[in-house]
């Protein structure tokens, strides 16, 4: 299901090379399995990003030839045809495209109203220093760096990066940092931090992802997942509150109700 962050209008106006821009990291969660055809047919008319992919992720290098040879292996395609097939593969990683293109996108959206209080009372932060991590365009982040003694932002992506930075300038932010890294490999020592917070990005791989916060944080210290999840007891769900997570509920205006969870380090 599309996230229709992104109008059909944005999106007509986005050339296929937005994917020149993505991270490694991006480029390496592609899914193989997926838009074979759309791929093969893109990247027909675009030989020359499978070049930039071979050299920004290298993991990715057989896929991408793999694809071009089977879009050489496809029927001509008019135009129309091709537009669609760079159509599909723009919506499908509309997330990626839209921090690249324009992070002014994802920062619009409504559900990023919700009420933060729902992260800054739980618990003091007060002299705290505090790791946000998949900052965005710093929804977390922004609501503690008042707060606290200091904000490390931990953002893959090179424009969000960019956006978080000139945020901080725009609003007179003088004690948030901003870093590239990643959940699972956090740019910072052990106990570096009294609180991690993280919203939207926990539950890919949640062993190795849990290991590296709680690596991070000091004994004593919180890691904070808000939103962690959606409001059900999925998998993500009974993996938190079996390690001792406690949670909560609130609401995302336009997206419904979420989790939040939230865990002392011992
Ligand atoms: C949906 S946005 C959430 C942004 C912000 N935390 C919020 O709640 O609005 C997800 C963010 O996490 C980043 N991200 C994705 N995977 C990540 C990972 N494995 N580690 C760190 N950040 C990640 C993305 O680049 C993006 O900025």
């Amino acid at each position: 299901m599309s996230l229709n962050w992104i109008t059909e209008k944005e999106l007509n106006e986005i050339p296929f090379d937005a994917f020149l821009l993505l991270e490694e990291c991006q480029l390496n969660w592609i899914d193989e399995e997926r838009y074979a055809d759309a791929w093969g047919l893109a990247l027909r008319a675009h030989p020359y990003v499978v070049w930039a992919i071979a050299k920004r992720a290298p993991q990715k290098a057989a896929w991408a030839e793999r694809m071009l040879k089977h879009g050489k292996a496809l029927p001509p395609a008019d135009t129309q045809a091709l537009f669609q097939a760079e159509r599909t593969l723009l919506r499908a990683y509309e997330d990626w495209i839209a921090y690249a293109v324009n992070p002014e996108i994802y920062h619009r959206q409504p559900f990023l109203q919700w009420d933060e209080r729902e992260l800054t009372g739980l618990c003091d932060f007060a002299g705290k220093r505090v790791v946000d991590v998949g900052s965005g365009t710093g929804k977390q982040a922004f609501a503690v760096a008042p707060l606290c003694k200091a904000v490390y932002c931990v953002e893959p992506a090179w424009s969000l990066r960019r956006f978080l930075r000139e945020r901080a300038e725009r609003e007179h932010v003088k004690n948030l940092y901003v870093a590239d890294g990643l959940m699972e490999s956090l740019p910072f020592e052990d106990g570096f931090a009294d609180i991690i917070t993280s919203g939207h990005v926990f539950g890919d791989s949640p062993d190795a992802e849990l290991a590296e916060m709680l690596r991070v944080t000091k004994p004593g210290g919180m890691v904070i997942l808000i939103p962690g999840n959606n409001d059900c007891d999925n998998a993500v769900h009974h993996f938190l509150t079996d390690i001792g997570f406690a949670f909560g509920r609130f609401e995302e205006p336009g997206d419904g109700w979420k989790r939040k969870y939230w865990l002392t380090k011992g």
